[in-house]
């Protein structure tokens, strides 16, 4: 019966430390988005948030453990496309991606770059498009596993430029960056929170954007698709999702508290420099981020089952 009417905790919901889940190692651009918003959202709620890192299997380990997790509100998980993409390329996936979560909201939207590491021989995106499909079995592309943005992204890439590149997996794209930096593996395709102070430092190279526009960020660097790769728009959109049976309350205060964190200005400033945007207040709630699950879902299903490349 609990569950027919808002048990008496939604009331007065929290009443201690709350943990989000980031299904990534720490360090990489799900934790960085991850922290700036617990940290805002941890003074609006009056408890602390704990970002929990749980690596692993591309982001569907730690999807999985909070889809098991009791809906009490006091766990939720950020994740980012990767949580469409999964219903597709895993096909015995731990928990079924529209039944086994509740939303909160969306919370940024962050583009891509497609880099290298420092010393790799083309010097711009032409040359490297014909360099890649030159040497693509001598070539590493390194991600975060099967179901992460930067295997989309990855996918994508090896697809237009019909290069079956070596790829290898870590638990997030922080550990990843740190090889590409030391020279141990040659590309990445890369979200902007976790590759603009690289690039600016000049410790990895940089060639082309995954927006369909060129980045306020880095003017100079080329969008995929005006250097000819066709439909190469690929954004990484973030939201924050309940297990399912969290009552409705719960949610709601939690995408009030995301949209207080989206509008702080420190926020707002902090994703500007790392070249992305805090969602719209009208984005940050749990019918929009419902909405944009399931459109993705639809979206991507068919660029996954062209390429063929799935996890069993
Ligand atoms: C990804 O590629 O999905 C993310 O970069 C993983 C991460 O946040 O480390």
């Amino acid at each position: 019966t609990t569950l027919l009417v808002a048990p008496a905790f939604a009331q007065d919901w929290p009443q201690r430390q709350i943990t989000m889940v980031v299904p990534f190692a720490a360090g990489g651009p799900t934790d960085t988005v991850a922290r700036m918003v617990a940290e805002r959202m941890s003074a609006d709620l009056g408890h602390q948030i704990i970002v929990e890192n749980i690596g692993g299997a591309g982001g569907t380990l730690g999807a999985g453990n909070v889809a098991k997790a009791d809906p009490d509100g006091y766990t939720v998980l950020l994740h980012h496309i990767g949580m469409a993409t999964s219903a597709t390329l895993y096909r015995n996936l731990a928990y079924d991606t529209l039944n086994a979560f509740d939303y909160v909201g969306l919370v940024t939207e962050v583009p891509m770059v497609v880099v290298a590491r420092k010393d790799f021989e083309p010097n711009d995106f032409t040359a490297f498009i014909s360099y890649v499909k030159d040497n693509a079995d001598n070539l590493t592309l390194a991600n975060a596993g099967i179901g992460s943005a930067s295997h989309l992204c990855g996918m994508m890439l090896m697809s237009a430029l019909e290069a079956p590149l070596v790829t290898v997996p870590y638990k997030g794209t922080g550990p990843a960056m740190t090889d590409l930096l030391g020279g141990q593996t040659d590309i990445m395709c890369d979200q902007t929170t976790n590759t603009t102070q690289q690039i600016k430092g000049g410790t990895i190279k940089a060639y082309a954007v995954t927006t369909p526009e060129r980045l306020e960020l880095f003017p100079d660097l080329p969008t995929a698709m005006e250097s000819g790769l066709d439909g190469f728009d690929v954004s990484i959109w973030h939201g924050i999702y309940t297990p399912k049976g969290t009552p409705a309350e719960v949610n709601e205060r939690l995408s009030k508290s995301l949209q207080s964190a989206l509008a702080d200005e420190g926020v707002v400033k902090a994703m500007a420099d790392l070249g992305t945007a805090p969602s719209p207040a009208e984005d940050a709630t749990p019918a929009a981020l419902q909405a944009k699950l399931e459109a993705e879902i639809a979206r991507w299903q068919p660029v996954i089952e062209a390429a063929g490349v799935y996890a069993d």
